[in-house]
């Protein structure tokens, strides 16, 4: 039974709280297809309102993000249709309203994503400011110093980020951050700038592979971007985009996540539909735990079968090594012969999934950004609480492993950036399966 299903099975208003129960011990093997990046998606999807005419994409996730923003579009006029399974179909046909309301950014925070799009193509934009996070504290004052960069005023008006202009128009800009670049704060002027008068050049501008997608796309819609993946982007303003076909990039961070699921059962996958040059800073420290890592006729081999090394993980921006895999790479180093040291440096507080593995057996002391990953033999099932999205994720890796019976609580962070993961997991020997509460 789908989420979709459950969730109109659940009497009114009532969420459905699953868990996922999980029996440890299994080496998983076979292949697995990797879904499309949901952080590409998302504001690829946002972009849609800038066009005339019709935007489709391909390869995009079904996930709660991805609902949860059309949701928000619908909202803002952009008509959506979903191909069963497939294409997703979106075209604007009402440009009056611009207020995304709290109930509804509250819920995800990308939603953040529509404030360039409205500023550039309806001048206006009023996006509630997104509260606080599981994973830290993550301010959005470089997305409203780029608008202003390109010439809106700003104002806070009851929790909302109220953006005017009468035109945009092109500017230099410094876009880096205490913490350095800034993704959606990157893909927010880039989107803005793409309608706006003049050259417009980011400095300090994020290089994820997700932020690159979103510039071709705009390219393919008849922007003129260049640079993009580099941390200095030119956009030259066009007068307006058309819709166009796309399809998004792989989730390299649901292919990093299958990668150490493979690892931390001493398994073998074969993962389809995988950019390993998107991973090479995740693949670099995982041959050097002892994992195997090939390019194979159908996608990328990932094959543990001996003893985990030790390694030092410090996550950086992008190309270096991602943030979002910090949790579960943690998970596969609890069971590493030695000791390991884990930095965050994008989001020096996200270690919510800390205690929870320690639940499990782990040896983990947090210092400040800094986790000190003692290994130990074995990691034992227990009921364990998610409490975001890549924590959760990381108790899910941990239950495949650990001796007995796992929990996960909360599973509803997880469905928000995998799609079936439990389903994909077991279609390769993992003991996992869903519980409605
Ligand atoms: C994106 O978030 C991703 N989300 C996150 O993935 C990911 O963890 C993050 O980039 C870093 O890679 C999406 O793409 C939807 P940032 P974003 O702005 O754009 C600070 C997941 O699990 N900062 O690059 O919100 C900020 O506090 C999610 O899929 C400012 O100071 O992250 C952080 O320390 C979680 N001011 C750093 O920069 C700003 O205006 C990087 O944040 C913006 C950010």
């Amino acid at each position: 039974m789908s989420i979709g299903d459950r969730q109109r099975r659940a009497p009114q208003g009532v969420e459905p709280v699953d868990h996922f129960e999980i029996n440890g011990g299994n080496r998983l093997r076979g292949a697995v297809t990797i879904g499309g990046a949901k952080n590409a998606a998302l504001p690829i999807m946002a972009a849609s309102i800038l066009c005339e005419g019709e935007t489709i994409l391909h390869n995009v996730p079904d996930l709660q993000d991805v609902r949860q923003l059309l949701v928000l579009l619908n909202r803002l006029g952009v008509k959506s249709e979903r191909e069963a399974g497939g294409a997703l179909h979106l075209r604007v046909e009402d440009e009056m309203n611009c207020h995304a309301p709290y109930e509804l950014v509250s819920k995800m925070r990308a939603s953040i994503c529509v404030l360039g799009p409205l500023l550039a193509k309806r001048r206006r934009a009023q996006v509630s400011m997104p509260g606080g996070c599981a994973i830290g504290d993550r301010p959005v004052n470089l997305h409203i110093q780029g608008m202003e960069a390109l010439g809106a005023d700003s104002e806070l008006v009851n929790g909302d980020i109220l953006l005017k202009a009468k035109k945009l128009q092109g500017a230099e800009m410094f876009l880096g951050g205490p913490f350095g670049s800034t993704v959606t704060g990157t893909a927010n002027v880039l989107m803005a700038a793409t309608l706006a008068e003049g050259r417009t050049v980011i400095e300090s501008a994020a290089c994820e592979p997700e932020v690159s997608d979103l510039a071709e796309f705009l390219n393919a819609c008849g922007a003129q971007i260049t640079g993009h993946g580099t941390p200095r982007v030119t956009v030259d303003g066009v007068a307006s985009l058309s819709g166009t076909e796309h399809t998004v990039i792989p989730d390299r961070i649901e292919a990093g996540t299958f990668m150490i699921a493979a690892a931390i059962t001493n398994g073998e996958l074969e993962l389809t539909n995988c950019r390993l040059e998107h991973l090479l800073a995740v693949v670099d420290r995982l041959r050097r735990v002892g994992v195997n890592i090939e390019r194979g006729e159908k996608g990328v081999t990932v094959a543990s079968s001996r003893r985990l090394e030790p390694v030092d993980v410090t996550t950086q921006a992008y190309p270096g090594f991602p943030t979002d895999l910090q949790a579960q790479t943690m998970a596969l180093l609890c069971l590493a012969d030695g000791n390991s040291v884990i930095t965050e440096k994008i989001f020096p507080d996200r270690f919510l999934h800390v205690a929870e593995l320690n639940r499990m057996g782990a040896h983990l002391r947090k210092e400040g950004p800094t986790v000190i990953v003692q290994g130990v033999k074995k990691l034992v099932g227990a009921p364990v609480m998610a409490s975001d999205l890549r924590a959760s994720a990381a108790l899910v890796l941990a239950g495949l492993i650990a001796k007995g019976t796992t929990r996960v609580h909360r599973v509803y962070h997880i469905d928000r950036g995998y799609e079936r993961i439990e389903e994909k997991l077991a279609s390769v020997g993992a003991e996992v399966r869903r519980v409605s509460e």
